[in-house]
């Protein structure tokens, strides 16, 4: 089964002037069972309505979502225990602990304070659970968003951003406990607009541009479609060895002191066979791997709509 499907969704929001504004345009999506799946796409791309749609809080324009099969529209009701999310900075309350606050939505949905105290070790705030909320840092509060998300034990999450304004050091630990729960069988849907923060944390990825989808599959295949890897070469005569690799067909783009390569028409062995036969002996030739940030902008190349 299919945890997320998308078909056709369009959302375009009007003004009071009746300026038209297309958030999604015709977006499909297909999520499987397990793991961690990233929504990515540069800011006002449409990642927050269409998780937005998912939850049946925006009425879509046309075309449909289904979350555990159910319609986001009319039958999200019969799942909704299943999935767990967190759209934009969820509200606590400020002068009550992390501990307190979760009691609070544990107890309106029948769940034990057991249940808290393990969400709250979970996602690492055991010892500073007692805490006020006010004095959490963003980090800590958007782990506590995350343990309230976890709280009912979802198989679902939707994540909106979870790891926006933190330092690098509090990307790494969402990042860690986002891959845990992703391993643990759930099925994490994840947005982003640091496309090649969160590559190493997902399974499979969609890139959304201008409210569709212009990539969709396994990071591998992703990375593939965006052209392939490119071979770095650091040798003395930078210059000399450019005119030898052009020679025998090898385009190379010079690039600070060394040469890059591209690998889409050649190989390692062809490039240091050529430079050899000048006399030319690169000290480094090592490869270079495209990220999903290089894989966007080659797919966007010459898309100047936005
Ligand atoms: N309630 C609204 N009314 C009017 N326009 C909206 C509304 N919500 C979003 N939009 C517009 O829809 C487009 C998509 O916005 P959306 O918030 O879905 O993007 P996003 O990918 O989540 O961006 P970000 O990375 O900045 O969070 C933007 O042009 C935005 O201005
Ligand atoms: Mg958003």
């Amino acid at each position: 089964m299919r945890v997320i499907e998308v078909e056709q969704l369009r959302k375009e929001y009007r003004s009071l002037t009746g300026r038209k504004t297309v958030a999604v345009a015709g977006l499909d999506l297909s999520v499987p069972e397990g793991g961690v799946f990233g929504f990515l796409g540069p800011n006002g791309s449409g990642k927050t309505t269409t998780i937005r749609c998912l939850l049946g809080l925006v009425r879509p324009s046309a075309g449909r979502s289904r979350v555990l099969g159910a319609d986001s529209q009319r039958h999200l009701g019969s799942v909704i225990s299943r999935v767990g999310a967190i759209v934009e900075t969820p509200a606590f309350y400020p002068n009550c602990s992390g501990r307190r606050n979760l009691g609070f939505l544990a107890s309106l949905r029948g769940i034990s304070d057991e249940r808290v105290d393990a969400v709250l070790e979970r996602v690492g705030l055991g010892d500073r659970g007692r805490d006020p909320f006010r004095a959490y840092s963003l980090g800590m509060k958007q782990r506590l968003g995350l343990a309230a998300a976890l709280l009912q034990d979802p198989d679902v999450l939707l994540l909106d951003e979870p790891a926006n304004g933190l330092d690098p050091a509090g990307i790494v630990e969402i990042r860690e406990l986002i891959r845990s729960l992703g391993e643990e069988g759930r099925t994490v849907f994840v947005s982003s607009h640091l496309l090649g923060e969160v590559q190493q944390m997902c399974d499979r990825v969609a890139i959304l541009n201008h409210g569709q989808c212009i990539a969709q599959g396994t990071v591998d295949e992703v990375l593939a479609s965006g052209g392939a890897a490119q071979l770095v070469v650091r040798v003395d005569e930078p210059e000399r060895a450019r005119e030898v690799l052009e020679r025998a067909g090898i385009p190379a783009t010079p690039e600070q002191e060394h040469l890059v390569v591209d690998l889409s028409g050649t190989d390692g062995a062809r490039v240091s066979r050529a430079l050899a036969e000048a006399g030319l002996y690169p000290h480094e030739l090592s490869p270079r791997q495209v990220d999903l940030e290089t894989v966007f902008l080659r797919l966007t190349e010459g898309d100047t709509s936005g």
